[in-house]
């Protein structure tokens, strides 16, 4: 079975310089880690909030580094240098507007302020490009909420197939 290729990517204008640590990209590793059953290796870069790093990083993940799946964390809210979205779009081919919706709708049962991330996903190639929000707990929270449809998406890409631990998270292929 292919090793998914799975990029993280944080971004944060103080975890690039050190300010602190950055707890997100962890927190995505081990919820991939309680998720997947299938083989898959991380990619990791940290970037700044700045539009060509991070549009520089997806171009890299997806294209050279040739990743299945793209997370990101940081940069979703609606403050000034908040542009993860925006650089998002740049690069996909087609947008997946559910992912976002769906991360909010149920983020908002955690917190009201959920509502302020304007995370989305789409597709480039043949890698899907997600946007979570740069908290760490919100990582989890998301991907409670939208991975269940991430594996199908992936094989209608016609990228690399996931398999995942259902004690966490079922996996829906229609008509399997
Ligand atoms: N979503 C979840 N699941 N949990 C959270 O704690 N925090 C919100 C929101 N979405 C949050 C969440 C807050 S406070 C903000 S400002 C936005 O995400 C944007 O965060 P970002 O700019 O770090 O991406």
């Amino acid at each position: 079975m292919k090793t998914a290729r799975i990029g993280i990517l944080t971004v944060s204008d103080r975890a690039a310089a050190g300010v602190y640590e950055d707890l997100s990209g962890k927190a995505i590793v081990e919820t991939l880690s309680a998720f997947l059953t299938s083989p898959w290796e991380a990619v990791y870069r940290l970037v700044p909030d700045e539009t060509e790093q991070i549009v520089q990083a997806l171009l890299t993940l997806t294209d050279a580094e040739g990743c299945d799946l793209v997370l990101t964390t940081g940069g979703t809210g609606p403050a000034p240098r908040d542009i993860t979205p925006e650089a998002t779009e740049q690069v996909c081919e087609k947008m997946l507007p559910g992912f976002g919706e769906q991360m909010r709708r149920a983020s908002l049962t955690f917190v009201p302020t959920a509502i302020l991330s304007r995370q989305t996903a789409g597709i480039r190639n043949r890698s899907l490009i997600i946007n979570l929000p740069g908290k760490p707990k919100a990582i989890r929270e998301c991907l409670d909420a939208v991975f269940a449809a991430v594996p199908y998406c992936l094989d209608l890409i016609e990228a690399a197939r996931l398999e995942t631990n259902p004690d966490h998270i079922l996996a829906f292929r229609p008509g399997s």
